[in-house]
């Protein structure tokens, strides 16, 4: 029998749209965000950026918040993503970490043997995190409504850099030590599992409503290397993460054939890039696994016409419930910013 509410009390409130579409409810229409939104295709973020060193940018809270909310303004897109960079927890614990410009995350003395794991102790929420917890609180203070993703970089993904000492193409001497000393390999895994986790879980504390895990280098993996090495330490981070009650989100660059994996982890949305058509990935992952992409971030490279076409075309494939729209990776630093108004907008504009 329906419930009825007696007339004075208001009627619950309804969840964002990104939200509902995450949990796979039927939507008006997708909710839409950028990977990337946030950072170097703003000019408003490279006038804040200038004279700043990156890492120091996200351990100031006021500022970090100000340029998550930059896209958001913008491009009036349904979610904010944290402004913060994966190493940031493992800054946090003492990592030697430094982000160069036009190259990525630099460690100064690379983890590669038993005696570095000591260095990757578990972040204390109230101390090292406390900055990022008041980062995530000043964001969702300015968002109102608009929910906020908080985001970790995965453990292998984390491992990459660590081993090889900064970013690399192919991950040759991260994969070498998982197969030459897979114990190691697996401790070190767990480890970063747990930073990971404690980074997730400070955020959602601090007010973040969903969370996207970003294993962006794990497509150089094969599936049975993901199931020896990768999916045991995934599974503990997923289960920790489960227990915040919020939409996680996991996504890799290149993880066609990893798909299943994925959602093997316990994650409740998998991200799938350009390279998979997504009534593939619908039919291959079932209704029970939202789906988020997957434009080609080149789409937005050219003139509106074409990006508008290819996005007409990935929302065509999209599954009618569970989805979110996304690129396939992130904004590519030199797009044209009004690009992505337009294409928020469009996204914007459809209906079921
Ligand atoms: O909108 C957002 O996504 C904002 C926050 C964000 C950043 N990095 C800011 C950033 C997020 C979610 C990340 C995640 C991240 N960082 C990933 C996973 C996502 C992905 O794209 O696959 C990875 C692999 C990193 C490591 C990293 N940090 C890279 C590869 C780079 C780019 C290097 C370069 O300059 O080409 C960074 C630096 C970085 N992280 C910038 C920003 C805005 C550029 C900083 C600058 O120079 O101003």
């Amino acid at each position: 029998m329906a419930l009825l509410l007696p007339p004075d009390r208001p009627a619950p409130p309804v969840a964002p749209l990104l939200l509902r579409a995450l949990r796979g409810e039927e939507v008006p229409r997708p909710p839409v965000w950028f990977m990337r939104q946030a950072g170097r295709s703003l000019p408003e973020y490279r006038e804040l950026r200038r004279g700043r060193r990156m890492l120091d940018l996200c351990g100031t809270p006021e500022l970090a918040a100000e340029v998550t909310l930059q896209p958001v303004r913008r491009h009036g897109v349904d979610a904010a993503i944290l402004f913060s960079d994966i190493v940031v927890p493992l800054e946090a614990v003492g990592v030697d970490v430094e982000i160069r410009p036009g190259v990525g995350p630099v460690i100064g003395t690379p983890v590669r043997t038993r005696a570095d794991l000591a260095r990757l102790r578990e972040p204390e929420p109230d101390t090292d995190l406390a900055a990022l917890a008041a980062a995530v609180r000043l964001s969702c203070d300015g968002l109102g409504d608009t929910p906020l993703i908080g985001f970790a970089g995965a453990p292998f993904t984390l491992a990459s850099y660590l081993v090889e000492g900064g970013p690399s193409k192919a991950q040759a001497r991260t994969r070498a030590l998982m197969l030459a000393e897979p114990a190691l390999w697996a401790e070190l895994l767990e480890r970063l599992a747990g930073i990971a986790a404690a980074a997730i879980e400070t955020q959602v504390r601090a007010g973040a409503q969903a969370v996207q895990v970003f294993d962006s280098w794990v497509g150089s993996l094969s599936a049975e290397q993901y199931d020896r090495h990768v999916l045991p330490a995934m599974r503990v981070l997923m289960q920790r993460l489960s227990a915040l009650g919020v939409p996680v989100i996991v996504f890799g660059l290149g993880t066609g054939h990893l798909l299943e994996r994925l959602a093997a982890t316990g994650a409740d949305v998998v991200g799938v890039d350009w390279r998979t058509p997504l009534p593939e990935a619908a039919a291959r992952l079932g209704p029970g696994i939202a789906l988020q992409g997957n434009l080609d971030p080149a789409a937005c490279l050219a003139p509106w016409d074409v990006c508008e076409r290819h996005a007409r075309a990935v929302l065509d494939s999209a599954p009618a419930r569970g989805y979110v729209f996304n690129l396939g990776h992130g904004v590519q630093p030199q797009t044209d910013p009004g690009i992505l108004t337009q294409l928020a907008a469009y996204v914007r504009e459809q209906h079921a």
